[in-house]
């Protein structure tokens, strides 16, 4: 009889315990939190030299890249208000503000290159010199 009874309030107590953690514990918020924070690249990044500096043609050429492949979020003029962004979160940033800006050339030349979720790495599928072309053109979007 004694056990019967420390079983039923051993369950009765495991069944408060998952309910108390799925209310408090919820995945998706987490990954928000996680999202939310600033996108910061490594210090090292900002030693990586830009081969292609204060080259105009690069940054036309730039141009090409970025209406074909990043104007889907970041919007025609780089303000983040593309239309393939408006769901995301993050929102895709605006890359003509003074903050964005003010970062080297190396650090996104890095963040290009590395991505971050919702935003695709593009290591592989830009070759290293289109991603100098599209620093060189982001530049071009400054205020
Ligand atoms: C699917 C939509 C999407 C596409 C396509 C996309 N981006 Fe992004 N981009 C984002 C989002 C979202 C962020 C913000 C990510 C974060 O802060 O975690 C971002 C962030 C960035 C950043 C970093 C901004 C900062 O300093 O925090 C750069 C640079 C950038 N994008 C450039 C590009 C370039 C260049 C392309 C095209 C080759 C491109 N993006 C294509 C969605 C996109």
């Amino acid at each position: 009889m004694k056990t019967k009874k420390i079983l039923v309030s051993t369950i009765f107590a495991s069944l408060i315990y998952v309910l108390f953690v799925s209310f408090t514990h919820n995945p998706k918020d987490e990954y928000e939190a996680l999202q939310q924070k600033k996108w910061v690249a490594p210090a090292s990044a900002d030693k990586i030299v830009n081969p292609l500096k204060g080259d105009a043609t690069a940054a036309a050429s730039g141009k090409k890249t970025y209406k074909m492949l990043c104007f889907v979020c970041h919007g025609p003029k780089g303000k983040g208000d593309g239309m393939g962004g408006a769901g995301l979160t993050p929102k895709p940033t605006d890359l003509t503000t003074e903050e964005f800006q003010s970062q080297s050339d190396g650090a996104i030349f890095w963040k290009i290159t590395e991505g971050r979720a919702p935003m695709a790495s593009y290591k592989t599928s830009i070759p290293e010199k289109k991603r100098w072309e599209l620093v060189n053109y982001l530049r071009t979007l400054q205020q």
